[in-house]
């Protein structure tokens, strides 16, 4: 009898079932080819091509500054190694702000050149005509509401959003609107945990969380500071698995050493 060793790759439909039977969903960011290998190996739901590569690939303060260009060349390295996530690639910010048509030809250029699965879109009402137009072209929106780091120069800060009444019931009708629009899912970022979870039980896509608490469908974090590889980013909802900044430093050290010393290459680690 032959075994069928076919990997099931990882749907839209297949994250609404999920969340339908109670299965949380994992999602992490990934950037590059070798990463993305090791997260689609390890049984990762849901690889994001965020424009966070802005921050962690390309070390700029912000989101704002990564190119469509960069992110396609981000996705089409990810797509490479995976056999079985799926891969949700960020829009960029200025690829679809105010002009829906713009934001339909910034998608068809991910989705062709990287062999993307979906895309992801900061906003809610302000972008429902770019986010419909995108969908009309048969490819899968995520929704991203509370922080959304692409407007951090109407924010001022990193911190908690919709914490006041007003904010959290904007956000509220955002969300609705999003799943109404036809978005897959939804990212809820840094918001009170108690209003994650009355979003999240509101909703029948699922949402997927970074620092908003237990009660969203999925959770999110940014690979980089989830292994450690970032040093200085410490917020509360942060959990560090390893410390690879410090992993990757001894070795390094130890290889300096070694080759100072005349002990790297040895007699069998020649030709
Ligand atoms: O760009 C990104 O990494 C993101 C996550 C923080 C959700 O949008």
């Amino acid at each position: 009898m032959s075994v069928n060793k076919e990997i099931k790759r990882i749907t839209v439909h297949i994250l609404q079932a999920m969340k339908a039977k109670g299965e949380k969903i994992s999602m992490l960011t990934a950037y590059d080819y070798s990463m993305a290998r090791i997260l689609d190996e390890s049984g990762i739901d849901v690889l994001l091509v965020g424009d966070s590569a802005s921050n962690v690939m390309a070390g700029h303060e912000t989101t704002l500054p990564i190119t469509l260009n960069e992110m396609i060349y981000h996705a089409s390295s990810v797509v490479r190694a995976v056999k079985r996530s799926l891969v949700v690639v960020d829009l960029p910010f200025g690829s679809y702000q105010g002009n829906s048509m713009k934001a339909l030809e910034s998608t068809i250029r991910i989705m062709k050149e990287s062999g993307a699965h979906a895309v992801k879109l900061e906003g809610g009402v302000e972008i429902e005509e770019s986010i419909k137009r995108i969908l009309s072209a048969g490819v899968p929106v995520m929704g991203h509401l509370g922080l959304t780091p692409q407007s951090i120069y109407k924010f001022g800060t990193y911190t908690v959003r919709a914490k006041e009444e007003e904010e959290a019931e904007k956000l509220k009708t955002d969300a609705l609107a999003l799943q109404e629009m036809g978005c897959f899912a939804i990212v809820l970022e840094k918001i009170p945990a108690k209003l994650a979870k009355e979003v999240s039980e509101s909703l029948y896509i699922p949402t997927i969380g970074i620092g908003g608490g237990q009660h969203t469908d999925g959770q999110v974090l940014v690979t980089h500071d989830m292994l450690g590889i970032t040093k200085d980013f410490q917020p509360r909802f942060l959990r560090r698995y390893v410390e690879l900044f410090d992993v990757i430093k001894e070795a390094t050290q130890q290889y300096i050493k070694d080759v100072k010393n005349r002990d790297f290459p040895n007699d069998k680690e020649q030709y």
